[in-house]
């Protein structure tokens, strides 16, 4: 049995302008081996988020109890914009 699905819709309700997460796969009894395909414009479009993210000036506090230092969190924002590699990492996944 074959499903497609769409779970933007179900993540955000009404909001239509989204770019939708989609995957297709076979379903069954048993493990099967799957290849992953995730849509080139999610990654884009996580990638301008992380990219566009700003960050509050940093303040002195003793632990993380009001999130993590601003350093700690564009350090990484950083590996996530400049250095990670989704298709390098999929290609990888699917090499398997
Ligand atoms: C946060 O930054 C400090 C100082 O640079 C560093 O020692 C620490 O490892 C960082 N913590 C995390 C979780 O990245």
């Amino acid at each position: 049995m074959k499903h497609h699905s769409t779970i933007a819709a179900a993540l955000l309700g009404t909001c239509h302008n989204v770019v939708a997460l989609e995957w297709s796969a076979t379903y069954g009894r048993q493990p099967a081996p799957f290849k992953l395909s995730v849509n080139p414009e999610i990654i884009a479009l996580a990638h301008q988020k992380a990219y566009l993210t700003r960050f509050p000036v940093d303040v002195e506090q003793p632990d993380w109890s009001d999130g993590p230092p601003v350093h700690n969190a564009t350090s990484v924002r950083d590996y996530w914009v400049n250095e990670y590699d989704w298709p390098e990492v999929q290609r990888e996944i699917n090499s398997q």
